[in-house]
């Protein structure tokens, strides 16, 4: 695995693979690699001859009172698990790479960006993540990037940024990877002690919860959400949001009656978590 950190090395690569007719699969990260990051990697492996994958803790998605001061990193530890994966490159840009003096742009994706992660995180947080991954597509232009599913606001906004930019890049949602006890796997997770730990499981028995409701039969999102914020209120966690919202559009949804998605923040303990879960409602 090579590690590169200038844009002219990696489109240099890129270019020598272009003239072999490889395919290439990118996959964002900011590092702090677990699990969920290497089933991202191994999905690009098995999909595409090149695989690039870029660590960076992006400073422009980030609030003022968020921890990008604190966000764990360990590149020797990511470069080792990597290259495990049989990765290609690993891009590691300095900030001033990906934002030198002067850096003017920033792209805005409207709509799916104002609820959820982007009511609660306030507008920058998306126009951080749009703009970044805009950069690493025109960076990369690889065939396909993978994102990871926990993320679900996420990759609507970058499947929105692909398709109204016309950026000829597949977007490939991964399921969430998560611990035993159903506790989505996050860089995050780390800010958890033993307590916090233990109660950040509620979200995702929250999430089933309302789940079962609704296998049970439940459509209305009052009753659905109600099931799921029991699990909360027991565990002592009070969320950020809990919301059921078209899973295509993030329109609120009144009654389960197509794909919706069932998503949750919260802090627990010094950590900021999210989870979710695709309810089937047309099943
Ligand atoms: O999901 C992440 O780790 C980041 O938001 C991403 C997509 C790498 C952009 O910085």
């Amino acid at each position: 695995m090579r590690i590169l950190r200038t844009i002219d090395e990696v489109r240099s690569a890129i270019a020598a693979a272009r003239v072999n007719g490889d395919s290439i699969g990118l996959v964002p990260t900011m590092g702090a690699f677990h699990e969920g990051h290497l089933s991202l990697m191994r999905a690009a492996r098995a999909a595409h001859d090149l695989v690039v994958v870029s660590l960076f803790v992006n400073p422009t998605q980030f609030g003022q009172n968020e921890d990008l001061g604190s966000y764990p990193r360990d590149e020797a530890r990511d470069a080792a698990l990597a290259d495990a994966e049989g990765i290609d490159i690993l891009f590691v840009p300095a900030a001033d790479e990906i934002y030198p003096d002067g850096f003017a742009t920033t792209i805005h994706v409207s709509g799916v960006t104002d609820v959820l992660c982007g009511a609660s995180r306030g507008p920058r947080h998306f126009d951080g993540v749009a703009t970044v991954v805009a950069k690493l597509f025109a960076i990369v232009a690889p065939d396909a990037a993978f994102f990871g599913q926990k993320d679900a606001q996420q990759v609507l906004v970058v499947r929105r940024l692909v398709r109204d930019l016309n950026l000829p890049v597949e977007v490939v949602a991964c399921p969430i990877v998560r611990e035993p006890d159903g506790l989505a796997m996050s860089s995050r997770n780390i800010y958890l002690d033993a307590d916090a730990r233990e109660r950040a499981t509620a979200l995702n028995r929250a999430l089933t919860a309302a789940d079962d409701a609704a296998g049970a039969g439940a459509r209305d999102a009052g009753e659905i959400l109600a099931a799921a914020r029991a699990i909360l209120d027991a565990a002592g966690v009070d969320p950020e949001y809990l919301e059921l919202r078209d899973a295509d559009d993030l329109r609120e949804v009144a009654r389960v009656d197509g794909d919706a998605l069932l998503a949750v923040a919260a802090r627990v303990g010094a950590a900021r978590l999210i989870d979710n879960h695709i309810l089937r409602g047309g099943a």
